[in-house]
């Protein structure tokens, strides 16, 4: 069943311009924080499986801490000139936590 999830508080969430990792009913997420919105997409690099909430935000992008491929923090998409995709999660503020959409 599709659904609205609490992925963190509002202490939790990281800040402008960070990211955080986090798992919520199995699902593993890296939140990032840009320009005031929250953007959700799937934790694990399609690299190596490096956790991108262990990486930075660049510009629009999550940068992977390993080899540094980077990820466009609304779409999900490799920049090139490599390539693949992470899913993306929409989300939602609810009184200052954050809440992601899981689709079924
Ligand atoms: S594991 Fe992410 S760039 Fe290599």
């Amino acid at each position: 069943m599709s659904k609205w999830v609490k992925l963190c508080t509002a202490a939790e969430a990281p800040l402008d311009e960070q990211v955080g990792e986090f798992t919520v009913e199995g699902v593993d997420v890296c939140l990032a924080h840009h320009d005031g919105e929250y953007f959700a997409m799937g934790n694990w690099c399609p690299h190596k499986k490096a956790s991108l909430g262990l990486g930075w935000m660049e510009g629009e992008t999550v940068v992977c801490p390993k080899h540094a491929w980077a990820i466009d923090c609304e779409t999900g998409k490799v920049q090139k000139p490599e390539k693949g995709c992470v899913p993306t999660y929409r989300t939602q503020v609810r009184n200052g936590d954050v809440y992601i959409y899981l689709e079924a």
